[in-house]
């Protein structure tokens, strides 16, 4: 008798040994259990892993185009084609890749130098706008859009003049004027208002070669005649110092129409331009420098072009893709992603302290629906509020721990990127793609002011994003 069953027979009877048959039993039941569990975790790894080459199959996978490696042709040469950088502060606290689209290395410093070379090379395809003929084009701007409109300008030879709320960070006039901009600073007012920046720029542009406006103009001009041109979006005023009979002759034919002098108001807010720029380009991008998968894209909306056509292309592409607006406060878009409705809590709490969207963020935000952003509506399945003294806290928390030195906005999309990972309860394996609009530098005399902040009583408190980023998922 062996050890073991001397032993046994010892035992309580609950002790014993199971009898061979049973432990046999037992140990197929348990293998049986294991390789089911094993075919079933590789059946979806499988499925998953197939699903990921068809979404990538939809796009032709190629090398990201770096700048470096070609000779580009002028300053619109450098436009795009931005690199996608890991925000590894982020990244790291929250186990999910946090990547930004590095806007901000744009010629023009800003996401907008794209929109603006669309907007004039659509002009100029549609026979609006002719280089070097003396035009002029106007914009009504918080200034990221003025800047490259007035970098593009240059290059192309037209004369720019921007419309701006003169309560934007003074370095962005600065920038302008050093471009050979005009410069026009005007009360902050309501769209509803004749004297709105944007409604004044329309109104500018279709004045332009009347003989009140321009001294030097021909005097033979008549005031009265018609020189608003038909263009394909009616939001999109061109006028010319030409003598225009449209019935009388096909303009096409027309030296003295071709060659005189235009004024083209490029309207980012309502013109289509701006949503095509990003879906044709900053989107495909972002699909190619991640091989297709990215699981969310977060923005904000100034005139709605860049959450619109990024937004709509990912989708395109990858259906389950979640879009996400961070919105500032005082802006109105929040409620209208979440409840329907276009409307600011600072407006009925009555503690609205500028007559524009009440925020110290500057770019992102706004109370009115335009074109653009009705086309960025059906595609955004979730809205982020960010505070202020959020948006300040991310800026000096990404100086901090990765040398980033980012503007306002980018710094809002950051704080919704954290927001939207917690809420969704991700913890791996997922990436989200933001975009990093402009440079801090562009903010020094507002944004990046301590003594400013402390006067509009935003603290300066980077321990808001530490506990962000601390705070469990919620439930
Ligand atoms: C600095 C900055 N960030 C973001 C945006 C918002 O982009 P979009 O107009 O495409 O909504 C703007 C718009 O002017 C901007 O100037």
């Amino acid at each position: 008798m062996s050890w073991v069953s001397s032993l046994g027979s010892k035992l309580p009877s609950w002790l014993h040994w199971p009898s061979r048959s049973t432990a046999r039993h037992v140990i197929y039941g348990v293998i049986i259990g294991f390789s089911l569990s094993l075919t079933s975790t590789s059946i979806a790894l499988y499925y998953q892993q197939r699903k990921r080459e068809r979404i990538s199959k939809k796009f032709t996978p190629r090398p990201i185009e770096l700048r470096s490696d070609e000779v580009v042709s002028g300053v619109t040469g450098l436009i795009g084609n931005t690199p996608l950088v890991r925000i590894s502060s982020l990244s790291n606290a929250l186990g999910v890749e946090i990547l930004g689209k590095a806007e901000f290395l744009n010629p023009g410093g800003s996401v907008k130098d794209r929109v603006a070379l669309r907007m004039i090379e659509d002009a100029e395809q549609m026979g609006l706008l002719r280089p070097n003929t003396g035009s002029r084009i106007f914009e009504g701007t918080v200034g990221s859009t003025g800047i490259s409109i007035a970098t593009i300008a240059r290059a192309r030879g037209y004369d720019t003049t921007i419309i701006m709320p003169d309560d934007v960070a003074e370095e962005k006039v600065k920038a302008l004027l050093a471009l050979g901009a005009s410069v026009e600073r005007v009360r902050p007012a309501s769209i509803v208002d004749k004297k709105q920046y944007v409604n004044l720029a329309r109104q500018r542009a279709s004045k332009f070669g009347k003989l009140d406006n321009i001294e030097e103009s021909d005097p033979s001009l008549n005031a009265e005649r018609p020189n608003i041109l038909p263009s394909v979006s009616s939001s999109v005023v061109v006028t010319t110092t030409s003598h225009v009979n449209f019935d009388a002759f096909d303009l096409r034919d027309d030296e003295d129409f071709l060659t005189k002098p235009r004024g083209y108001f490029a309207d980012q807010f309502e013109n289509r331009s701006n949503f095509d720029a990003h879906f044709v380009g900053t989107g495909p991008e972002i699909w190619r420098q991640t091989s297709g998968q990215v699981d969310a894209f977060v923005s904000g909306a100034g005139t709605g072009g860049t959450i619109a056509g990024v937004g709509q292309y990912l989708k395109s592409v990858n259906e389950d893709l979640v879009v996400a607006l961070s919105d500032p406060d005082g802006s109105g878009l929040y409620n209208k992603v979440k409840h329907g409705v276009m409307f600011d809590r600072k407006e009925s709490e009555g503690t609205k302290r500028r007559h524009q969207v009440d925020t110290v963020v500057e770019g992102i935000g706004i109370n009115r629906l335009t074109n653009n952003i009705e086309l960025a509506l059906p595609i955004v399945d979730d809205a982020f509020r960010i505070s202020d003294a959020e948006a300040v806290a991310m800026s000096r928390y990404l100086v901090k721990h990765d040398g980033l030195f980012l503007g306002s906005s980018s710094a809002c999309n950051l704080v919704a990127c954290v927001k939207l990972v917690k809420k969704l309860g991700w913890t791996e394996n997922k990436t989200v793609v933001t975009i990093l609009c402009d440079s801090g530098n562009r903010h020094y005399s507002k944004y990046r002011n301590n003594e400013y902040l402390r006067n509009a009583q935003i603290p300066v408190d980077i321990s808001i994003i530490e506990d962000l980023l601390r705070s469990p998922a919620p439930a």
